[in-house]
């Protein structure tokens, strides 16, 4: 068995045709040492299960127990649980949805890294069927109010029991948290939650791949002069935010499989859901010509931010000298200004 990388999940996945068949999907975040998952996809053949998981030594030991127990309804996703659901998962997709003993993140610097706020629950909402299950477990006192706001200021979810938590439930499967918390005589609280039929908008838009970024300019400058005028600080602000880091000499082939030599400048594009450090090149061809394109190193994906990225980059060459000339480009978005 061998995890699905976040980054590199289809807009949205056909779970159907991964699985090889059509099952009600379940879903798992944040499951750890996958002893409540391994035991999820074995008590419910009849469902397709996913976990989904940011640290990489959970991910080895799920894929692990998965194969040893012959699991072929499990499925597995390494990254970040908010990327697998805005990107992965297609609309009301989602039978049951697990989040237990999530990050409490208790500094106040680390709030924002709570997974749980109204934004995620309207996330989930949107891949969640009509009637979906919502179970939440935590034994922080700080995150289980926290929990209890949100879910009681959220539109889309309702309780299945009553109140907005349980102290107890003898039924479920334990996971590794719950019975170190239990063993110490820390009480847990049990979120029991379904969607309701109120309708939600999907406000997050599956991204889209795009045409690999294609910029040609007419430059009388060497590659060295270039990068002599290259500023670190170079970076823009706006929706998606670009940022230009180091810049470095490499070779790269072009499409007759010639090798060229080029810059590499290493970016940072701060793009929902997917942040992206992809490399841009900048490559010599004859004629005074250089063409601005992606690096195909570290499978980046060329979303309308990479565009952007690409655009700054040839904004800022195209500064350098009066005598550069843009003689083309494929880009999705606006080159001039
Ligand atoms: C406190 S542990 C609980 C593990 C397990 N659910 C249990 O109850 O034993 C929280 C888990 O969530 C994972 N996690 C934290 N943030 C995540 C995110 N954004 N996406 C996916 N997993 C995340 C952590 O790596 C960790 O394994």
């Amino acid at each position: 068995m061998q995890a699905f990388d976040a980054t590199r999940l289809s807009w949205p996945m056909d779970w159907d045709a991964t699985f090889g068949r059509s099952a009600p999907l379940y879903l798992e975040i944040g499951f750890g040492n996958a002893q409540f998952l391994i035991d999820l996809a074995l008590q419910n053949p009849d469902a397709n299960v996913i976990g989904v998981e940011i640290s990489l030594p959970s991910i080895k030991k799920a894929e692990r127990k998965g194969t040893r127990n012959g699991l072929s309804n499990l499925k597995l996703i390494h990254g970040d649980a908010r990327l697998a659901l805005w990107g992965g998962m297609p609309l009301k997709a989602l039978e049951r949805v697990y989040i237990n003993f999530p990050d409490p993140w208790h500094k106040a610097a680390h709030h924002h890294r709570k997974l749980i706020n109204g934004r995620f629950l309207q996330l989930l909402a949107s891949r969640m069927t009509d009637a979906g299950l919502l179970e939440i477990a935590t034994d922080d006192p700080g995150y289980q109010e926290h929990i209890t706001e949100v879910l009681e200021a959220t539109a889309y979810f309702k309780s299945r029991t009553g109140p907005t938590y349980e102290t107890e439930d003898l039924e479920r499967i334990r996971t590794k948290y719950e019975l170190k918390a239990l063993a110490i005589g820390r009480p847990c609280r049990y979120f029991h939650w379904m969607r309701n039929n109120t309708a939600v908008e999907n406000i997050f838009e599956y991204p889209k791949e795009i045409d690999m970024p294609h910029i040609v300019i007419k430059t009388p400058l060497s590659l060295d002069q270039i990068s002599d005028q290259y500023d670190r600080s170079l970076s823009h602000s706006g929706d998606t935010p670009v940022r230009h880091l180091q810049m470095y000499r490499t070779v790269v082939m072009d499409e007759l499989k010639e090798q060229r030599q080029a810059l590499l400048v290493e970016t940072h594009i701060t793009e929902d859901p997917m942040p992206q450090r992809v490399g841009l090149t900048i490559q010599q061809r004859p004629n005074q010509e250089v063409i601005i394109g992606l690096h195909e190193i570290g499978f980046p994906r060329p979303t309308e931010g990479v565009h952007l990225a690409a655009a700054h980059l040839a904004r800022w060459l195209l500064s350098l000298d009066e005598r550069n000339k843009l003689t083309h480009h494929n880009l999705a978005v606006e080159l001039s200004g």
